[in-house]
């Protein structure tokens, strides 16, 4: 069942954050959807710009009509991720997404609230949610370059402000993450304290946490003991997110740790099958591996075990 965000977040705030998963093909797809449904687990398929494009983005659009016809029992919102303007108006005109994000964060502050202001217009009148950014995250994004320098973590007063005059739903903050597989070095973490003084100004607002992926050690050594190169890759501490959750993150963005997952599978496939050329096997064994680690993101995140109750909630409403 395709739901808003806005209904996820409803049920999830304060107790547990959403898993919000981008997703590009067919394998990815199966393995998200197979990984929720076996962990009953409300969730959200991201699409990026650059996933849109990659092959037509009425490709995807058929694959998740088509999953919500395969998986009756899942319950997720399809949201646009890192959107500009044309794409946001594009989404929402197809009638399809049931939520957008606007990224106009590199934008000066009266320039970002302007864009999101129009999204947010055309989005309401159609019935969809809008996430927009303020602050800005380290590392690379699709069409935004932010070196480490210039990265700079959300200012509370201005969220506050920013909310206010924007009429967003959802607000993604820079709060010492970043996206890819390189996000700290040393002891850096999250900014906890930037958190909590953003949702004291915005009490019962859902925070957006961006750049969430856990690169985990595991992945990232057997990549490497397949011919990977990955140096110093580090994310996200798991055990972060339910603290996280419980000051108002309630959407958490994973890409990279899912890219992890196809090129450890594929790397060692090949290693360890020279003959074999087939594109089945290890799609399928990926397909196998990303469901085992969606499974265990959302036992994480917290939001294992609730979508039976997000059903009742949505009858309610
Ligand atoms: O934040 C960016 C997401 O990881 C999407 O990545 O633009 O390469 O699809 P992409
Ligand atoms: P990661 O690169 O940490 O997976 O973050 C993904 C993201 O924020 C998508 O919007
Ligand atoms: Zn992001």
């Amino acid at each position: 069942m395709i739901v808003t965000t806005r209904e996820l977040f409803k049920h999830a705030y304060g107790k547990y954050a959403v898993g919000a998963y981008n997703i590009n093909n067919l394998e990815q797809t199966m393995g998200l959807f197979r990984g929720c449904v076996e962990a009953k687990a409300p969730f959200i398929v991201q699409i990026s710009k650059g996933a849109r494009s990659y092959t037509d983005k009425r490709m995807l659009e058929a694959l998740m009509r088509t999953a919500d016809q395969i998986f009756p029992d899942a319950v997720f919102a399809v949201h646009l991720d890192h959107g500009d303007e044309e794409a946001c108006m594009d989404c929402i005109a197809s009638g399809f997404y049931s939520s957008v994000m606007i990224d106009a964060s590199a934008m000066p502050f009266d320039e970002n609230v302007a864009t999101t202001k129009r999204v947010v217009k055309a989005a309401h009148a159609r019935g969809v949610v809008v996430e927009a950014e303020l602050g800005q995250l380290g590392g690379v994004e699709e069409h935004v370059s932010v070196s480490e320098d210039q990265a700079h973590l959300t200012d509370p007063a201005q969220a506050e402000d920013f909310v206010e005059r924007s009429g967003c739903d959802s607000l993604a903050c820079a709060i010492g993450t970043s996206h890819g597989a390189y996000k700290f070095s040393g002891s850096q973490g999250l900014h906890f304290e930037v958190i909590e003084a953003i949702q004291k100004r915005l009490p019962g607002f859902p925070l957006v946490m961006h750049g969430s992926s856990s690169v985990p050690k595991s992945e990232v050594d057997r990549i490497n003991a397949a011919g990977g190169r990955l140096k110093d890759a580090k994310g996200v501490d798991e055990k972060e997110f339910a603290k996280a959750a419980k000051l108002g993150v309630t959407k958490v963005n994973i890409d990279t740790d899912g890219r992890l997952v196809w090129c450890r599978v594929h790397r060692e496939f090949f290693r360890d099958k020279p003959e074999n050329f087939d594109l089945r096997p290890p799609g399928k064994l990926f397909m196998a591996e990303y469901a085992k680690y969606i499974v265990g993101k959302n036992g994480a995140l917290g939001s294992t075990g609730q979508v039976d109750a997000v059903r009742k909630l949505l009858k309610k409403t």
